[in-house]
């Protein structure tokens, strides 16, 4: 499972990437403006920032919403960095764009994806990442994991390539039951990722340890 982290805080960015498990970094205009980054010139050098600091694929949102739009601000985004994958909105011109940009060897991210359907489509278009947003799933009563678990099925049965990316995860238990309906990656806030790692007789377990090799020194 690849891990990338959803954020812009490049603080954030760095710890992970420290860390040594972070595959990407996934953004989006919200992000963005969390973190007072706001303005076309500053979003574009934040993107590259964010380049600079990891190894992996980092999601670059166009904010256009028709095609010609989203073809020129993609493009431009593509241009950057060769880490930047285009997000693009599950939207009809956005069905279209994933599929000009897939015939130009541009990668992307669909976002905004809440069903089934809209995964399919996506995969049709030939995007790279499919973005289903689990925890606003959750906000409003649906079971979010579901939805990663019904789109996997699908993604099997035709042996599309395209990859399920969790989005709008909220915690750690999220990441572990994504990880277990075979999600490909994980995007969430580093303290979903670093709860991953505290367990109490861990704890426990080392101060123990510790305490035992003392006694002879
Ligand atoms: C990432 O690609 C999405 O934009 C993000 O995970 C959405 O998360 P949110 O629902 O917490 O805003």
């Amino acid at each position: 499972m690849k891990f990338f982290i959803d954020t812009a805080n490049l603080d954030q960015i760095k710890d992970a990437q420290e860390l040594g498990i972070l595959d990407g970094v996934t953004t989006n205009p919200s992000l963005m403006a969390k973190e007072g980054i706001t303005g076309k010139n500053n979003i574009l050098k934040h993107y590259v920032d964010i380049c600079n600091i990891v190894e992996g694929d980092v999601s670059a949102e166009v904010i256009a919403t028709d095609l010609q739009g989203m073809i020129r601000e993609g493009e431009a985004l593509a241009d950057l960095h060769p880490q930047i994958v285009v997000k693009v909105p599950m939207i009809r011109d956005g069905v279209k764009a994933l599929k000009y940009f897939a015939d130009k060897g541009i990668r992307t991210n669909c976002t905004l994806v809440f069903s089934p359907g809209q995964a399919l489509l996506a995969a049709k278009a030939g995007a790279t990442y499919v973005s289903p947003f689990i925890g606003r799933l959750d906000d409003v009563s649906s079971n979010g994991v579901h939805l990663i678990s019904e789109i996997r099925h699908i993604y099997d049965n035709y042996g599309y390539e395209t990859q399920i990316l969790a989005a709008s995860i909220r915690h750690t238990m999220h990441i572990i039951d994504c990880a277990k309906v075979g999600a490909d990656v994980m995007t969430g806030p580093l303290s979903a990722i670093e709860g991953l790692l505290k367990h109490p007789l861990t704890d426990i377990g080392l101060e123990k340890f510790l305490a035992d090799y003392n006694k002879g020194n």
